[in-house]
């Protein structure tokens, strides 16, 4: 017996205390105070990523008989990354604020228009004149609103102004686009001293360097890999010589990616090391690329779905075409709706021909096909799905989290947190639980059925506590079965476990074998 609670919007905090507690995320070097912008995956974690990982890899690649996988190596030639464009170009806007010494992105930084009502000391103002701006780090909109308004009293202190302020919300503007005509006056988002302390934006660049070999100097250096995309622009000749592929084709990898990020933030939605899911899908030159660009979207959508992430948090954007790179098509990004506003997740882009064009010209080697039909040789296009497996990990833990109000038979009412997750990726697959602990018959059928199941999937095995207490500590976790041995298992004819669903609660009776084939049904 159930109440959902009325569906209310999960926090971040909320999320960071479930994953500290049930062990799926740790900040990473914890005991040395933490390493801002990376995370360790406890034992759950691990699991939940793993499952995440695996789900996207039988179904772009094992079940795909057009694409095949790669794992280029993280560190590679420097001149990949200067044909690529990535040392010349992949940078963020950098804003230094010269009072607090703190660093923000200036496409981030969002900046409220303030203006004076009425009187500022000595002088008058007409009402609506502008006295100021007050920068604040982008959000959902309302939290950015309401963070510019609580700043409305440092301003105050800080301009010495005096009577009604008031903040213009319709139309903010990103310190980026604006600068020029508001540093003067706009107070930072931890400035407490003065206004105009926020500096013009420089391009940083976002690859962590290193440097290979015994020597340290400008000829060793190199790069961990911002995006494993390149790894297959770079190995495509080899994929295609002995790969057996022929267009239209995909090559796909996962790996660690690395970006010097300049705020890293919302847990693990934006970190400096993080984990790419990404395919390369190679059409010919004259190819629809626009159908092939609106396939690969859906696709990627109804993948998401696959995986248990809600319709309702999913949408699309389109990016402008003016915002796009001088090469590109067409870039959409499916978003989700995290506690901290709607987010990009994956996004999906029609490259055209640039990568390999830009590897032919920097090594010297032709990155052609030959056309049998025109005898023509000439560069493929590509369409490019990327995804951060961490984002999705999050996004699976904002959307599956509730607590509801639970009545037992009793008519006591207790809360209970449960993650709804699909089973395609809950890190634990079935709970076995002997009635009692202290029952041999009961423990030995128990450890029966958890040796056979964990052959071919994770469970877990509980035998302490009240029976009501382990199935919520499941709850908890995700876990989408539970199955208890209990009495009529030794005593009745027909071997049978009481099987609870998570969502529902609901129970009923089970055999092993029908276990096997729900599990073999819902796990894929
Ligand atoms: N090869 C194209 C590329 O890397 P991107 O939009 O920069 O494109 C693709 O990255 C995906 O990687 C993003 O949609 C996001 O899911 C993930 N991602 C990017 N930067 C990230 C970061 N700092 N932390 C976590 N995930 C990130």
């Amino acid at each position: 017996m159930s109440t959902p609670a009325p569906s209310a919007e999960v926090s971040m905090e909320t999320i960071v205390a479930l994953c500290k507690r049930r062990g799926f995320i740790f900040q990473s070097s914890e005991i040395y105070g933490g390493f801002n912008g990376f995370f360790d995956y406890g034992p759950l974690g691990v699991e939940l990523k793993k499952n995440i990982r695996d789900c996207w890899w039988n179904d772009m690649v094992r079940r795909r008989d057009d694409v095949v996988g790669l794992e280029s190596s993280i560190i590679m030639h420097p001149k990949v990354w200067e044909a690529s464009g990535h040392v010349a170009g992949f940078s963020d806007p950098l804003v230094d604020c010269l009072e607090t010494q703190l660093r923000y992105r200036a496409d981030q930084l969002i900046v409220f228009k303030v203006s004076q009502t009425n009187l500022l000391e000595g002088q008058y103002n007409p009402p609506g004149e502008t006295v100021g701006w007050v920068a604040v780090l982008e959000a959902s909109f309302e939290e950015m609103f309401k963070r510019a308004l609580k700043r409305l009293d440092v301003l105050r202190d800080v301009c010495k102004l005096r009577g009604e302020l008031s903040l213009e919300s319709a139309n903010p503007r990103s310190y980026e686009d604006c600068w020029q005509e508001v540093a003067e006056k706009t107070l930072g988002p931890d400035a407490k001293k003065a206004v105009g302390t926020l500096k013009q934006p420089r391009a940083f660049n976002m690859m962590f360097q290193t440097n290979v070999g015994a020597m340290t100097d400008a000829s060793s250096v190199a790069y961990l890999r911002p995006e494993t995309a390149q790894g297959m622009f770079v190995d495509f000749k080899n994929v295609v010589d002995t790969g057996r592929v022929k267009l239209p084709f995909g090559i796909a990898q996962i790996g660690k990616s690395f970006r010097n990020e300049i705020t890293p933030r919302n847990f693990i939605f934006r970190s400096r090391e993080f984990e790419q899911m990404e395919m390369e899908y190679f059409i010919h030159e004259d190819a629809d690329w626009s159908k092939a660009h609106q396939e690969w979207i859906e696709w990627c959508r109804s993948w998401l779905l696959s995986i248990g992430l809600p319709e309702s948090h999913l949408s699309l954007y389109e990016h402008k075409k003016e915002k796009l790179a001088f090469y590109s098509r067409g870039t959409t990004d499916i978003m989700f709706r995290y506690p901290f506003g709607v987010q990009e997740l994956w996004g999906i882009a029609a490259r055209g021909s640039y990568d390999l064009t830009q590897h032919a010209n920097a090594s010297g080697k032709p990155q052609e096909i030959f056309d049998e039909a025109t005898k023509k040789k000439f560069v493929p296009h590509v369409i490019e799905p990327a995804v951060g497996t961490d984002r999705i990990f999050l996004a699976t833990l904002c959307a599956g989290y509730a607590e509801e109000d639970v009545t037992d038979e009793k008519g006591n009412v207790e809360k209970r947190v449960v993650l709804r997750l699909s089973p395609r990726i809950a890190p634990v697959k079935v709970a076995v639980l002997p009635l009692l602990k202290n029952k041999e018959a009961l423990t030995q059928r128990a450890q029966a059925l958890y040796k056979k199941l964990q052959r071919r999937y994770a469970v877990f095995y509980d035998e302490s506590g009240a029976i009501g207490k382990r199935y919520r500590r499941q709850d908890e976790i995700g876990t989408p079965w539970c199955v208890t041995i209990d009495f009529d298992t030794i005593e009745k004819e027909g071997d049978t476990f009481t099987l609870r669903e998570r969502d529902s609660m609901s129970q009923k009776r089970i055999t092993e074998s029908d276990l096997f084939a729900l599990l073999e049904e819902q796990v894929y």
